[in-house]
């Protein structure tokens, strides 16, 4: 059978479906730039350059039952996340990343043809999402200074009854916080808001998981990839309101959380003082690295609350030119955007400040602007 045959079994939205472009593995990275992965800076997807406590390598080590299958309610880290968050661990779900619980509620919420408000430029896997999904994303793009438009997004849900709306705080890949006002305006229309907080330890706000048990249309999203360290082992947490929940429960895979993922979330909350501690230099760094790009002549850095900080790329130079250039010549990765509202950016990841040194160093050589690399078909 060929190749356009097996096409007509796959569903008619899914053959027009554009691929998510992920991240290279370290491995194929490091083969590609031709440098060990101890010698390459990765600052291009918002990991965490300390990792998780040591506690973490030696409760994996020591897994008692990795051939037995996981438990399917995550119990022993809902109730860790329970008391740490104040919260009844009935309202909290776990999953394979946060990643997955955006797809599992989209499953349970959106019939094909259904819309959800996106608010771009912001985390692309939403609209990615609501396309395997069968939905239609309308667009409701964000204001000067990355705000998001409230009145926008209040009369797109009066005309077009979407049934969700993503808002993220603090936003990637800008780092800007939602204001309060802004939420509770969101929260007040007849839509199930979505508050995506995978960052919000790195900011000055405590997170509004409490809120789901007073707000039946509200879900807040958490992650352990990004404070905790943990991005290779898959670990997110929602809190969702009473209503909701059982739902997801149904429709969950059941065995969506490995042990190793538990075992090494749990793990991370037994050391909070490391959290703390690298948090705390994370977001020191991220100040010191904000006021050495401001020096920076052909780069305009945003203030961030989140652990990355969004540059315009100006004065004549590319920005794709320049995120090519950094990896290649220097083995240093920022994040640069095909998508045309954000092709004169590039998104740095807060790391070390030995990283912060080697990327500031590599920007200086790069004072006269270098052109842009034509990319072959
Ligand atoms: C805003 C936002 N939400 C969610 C995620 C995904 O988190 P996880 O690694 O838990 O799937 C990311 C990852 O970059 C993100 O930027």
């Amino acid at each position: 059978m060929n190749g356009s045959c097996t096409d007509t079994f796959i569903r008619p939205h899914l053959r027009k479906l554009a691929a998510y472009t992920p991240i290279e593995p370290f491995e194929v990275l490091s083969k590609r730039l031709g440098r060990a992965p101890e010698d390459i800076i990765k600052l291009d997807a918002n990991e965490n350059p300390y990792g998780p406590p040591r506690e973490v390598l030696a409760a994996l080590g020591d897994m008692p039952f990795p051939n037995i299958y996981p438990d399917p309610e995550t119990r022993r880290l809902r109730s860790a996340l329970a008391e740490l968050n104040d919260i009844p661990m009935e309202h909290l779900l776990v999953g394979c990343g946060a990643d997955e619980l955006i797809d599992l509620l989209m499953r349970c919420v959106l019939d094909p043809g259904d819309s959800i408000v996106d608010c771009p430029p912001t985390f692309t896997m939403y609209a990615f999402d609501a396309a395997v999904n069968g939905a239609n994303v309308i667009t409701v793009p964000r204001l000067d200074g990355f705000r998001i438009d409230v009145p926008a997004i209040e009369r797109v849900v009066r005309e077009r009854r979407p049934k969700m709306v993503f808002m993220t705080s603090p936003n990637n890949p800008d780092g800007s916080m939602i204001t309060e006002a802004d939420l509770l305006a969101v929260l007040a229309l007849p839509v199930l808001v979505v508050l995506d907080e995978a960052y919000i330890e790195f900011s000055e706000e405590a997170s509004r998981m409490r809120w789901v048990m007073e707000r039946p249309n509200l879900v807040v999203l958490r992650t352990f990839s990004k404070s905790a360290g943990l991005a290779g082992l898959r670990v997110g947490y929602g809190a969702f309101p009473a209503g909701m929940i059982d739902y997801l429960w149904r429709a969950k895979q059941p065995y969506n959380v490995s042990v190793a993922a538990e075992t090494a979330a749990c793990a991370a909350l037994t050391n909070p003082q490391y959290l703390q501690d690298v948090r705390d230099k994370l977001v020191v760094e991220r100040e010191r690295l904000f006021g050495l790009l401001q020096d920076v002549p052909f780069l305009e850095p945003y203030q961030s609350s989140a652990n990355f900080i969004l540059c315009k790329v100006v004065g004549g130079q590319d920005a794709k030119a320049v995120k090519d250039t950094l990896a290649s010549e220097h083995g240093i990765m920022v994040r640069h955007y095909a998508k045309a509202e954000l092709s004169g950016f590039i998104r740095i990841s807060v790391g070390r400040p030995e990283h912060t040194d080697a990327l500031i160093a590599a920007l200086r050589t790069l004072e006269q602007p270098v052109a842009a690399v034509v990319e072959e078909e």
